[in-house]
């Protein structure tokens, strides 16, 4: 049996659809029973409802040892979904808790269960930094921790390093490292909410880059790879390294609407979240623009898919067509 955290996130319910359809006794895991619906409502998006009942829904959060031991029950392979992604300053602590602790969690009732094999979804943000005579990103390119990384960041690569850990205690696994995922039914999470901006008129665009890919190929990729004698590998997931302007007229124009059109610079981007900071201390409200999110607005990372199409030989969904498509229906 296969169990599945995270069952109401954009790839844990993708997968979700897939692992039924090919036939897989799957178990779900879920915090709040109404988050549900959302899955419920994606088989519906894609004309998948009569498998929807196949899911055993399990409630679990990766941080409740006695829940998750009662998930484990019966397990062979596990995609480890399941993770926080913020960039609020405020979340360190939760970011850290879920996404550090939660996966040493997962790793330790695999070894406990003797569990075939682990997919864990890690982040290009896990990935390492560049030197000054390199120029693109690749799985191999080393973290230093001296250099700044946002929460967010630093819990996927905590994260990675209990996967790590795992391995040297006998686990078989394989990470997976996606960049920024395209994917439809999940609209106040992730992509979603740019979609959402978009749809609402952006004036405002920017012109750093980095990597893109959409959601059916972190899917098929992700079941590939447990399904391969392949163990203890990591690999970027990158259909493309595109502009945030690229990919903003992309959507525009899928959503019929007036492209954004005014540039908003580096300098003008580094007052922008000074300002920000200050308006969210005097109020008291949450970060709309951190400067982790700023600086990766302007800034260019380029990340290299070379590994995974060697190793796996597959090609991947032209991201702009996906936006198109994904906003038609
Ligand atoms: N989306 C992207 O662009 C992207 C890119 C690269 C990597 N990733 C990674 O891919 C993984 C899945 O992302 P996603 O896009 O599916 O995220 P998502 O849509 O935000 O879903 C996150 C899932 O994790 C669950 N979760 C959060 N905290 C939990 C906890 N303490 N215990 C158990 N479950 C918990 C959520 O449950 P609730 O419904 O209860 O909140 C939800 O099912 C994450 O680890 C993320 O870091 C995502």
């Amino acid at each position: 049996m296969v169990l599945l955290t995270g069952g109401t996130g954009l790839v844990g319910a993708h997968l979700l659809i897939r692992l039924i359809e090919n036939g897989e006794k799957v178990r779900a895991t879920y915090r709040n029973r109404n988050a549900i619906e959302k899955t419920k409502a994606l088989f519906a998006y894609y004309q998948k409802e009569t498998l929807f009942d196949a899911i055993e829904w399990k409630e679990a959060d990766v941080t409740n040892i006695t829940q998750l031991e009662e998930a484990f029950i019966g397990i062979e392979y596990v995609y480890h979904c399941a993770g926080l992604i913020s960039f609020q300053p405020s979340d360190e602590g939760r970011l850290r808790k879920t996404n550090i602790e939660g996966t040493a969690n997962v790793v330790n009732f695999c070894l406990a269960n003797n569990v075939i094999k682990l997919c864990y979804i890690s982040s290009v943000a896990a990935l390492g930094d560049l030197a000054e005579h390199e120029t693109v990103v690749t799985e191999s390119t080393e973290w230093n921790p001296e250099k700044p990384h946002s929460d967010y960041a630093i819990s996927k690569y905590g994260a990675e390093m209990e996967i790590w850990r795992g391995q040297q205690e006998g686990l078989q696994s394989v990470i997976i490292n996606p960049g920024i995922i395209l994917g439809p039914g999940f609209d106040d999470q992730g992509s979603g909410l740019l979609y959402k901006r978009v749809a609402k008129g952006l004036s405002f665009y920017t012109t750093g880059v980095t990597a893109f890919i959409a959601v059916p190929d972190v899917v098929e990729i992700a079941i590939k790879l447990i399904n391969s004698s392949i163990v203890n590998e990591r690999y970027t997931l990158v259909a493309e390294n595109s502009s945030y302007q690229q990919i903003l007229n992309s959507m525009s124009d899928a959503l019929n609407v007036k492209r954004p059109s005014i540039h908003a610079k580096g300098w003008l981007l580094e007052i922008a979240w000074r300002l920000d900071k200050f308006a969210s201390f005097l109020f008291r409200s949450k970060r709309n623009l951190t400067k982790y999110m700023a600086r990766s607005s302007y800034n260019s990372r380029i990340f290299s898919n070379e590994k995974i199409k060697a190793d796996l030989k597959i090609s991947f969904i032209d991201v702009h067509q996906y936006i198109k498509k994904i906003a038609k229906v």
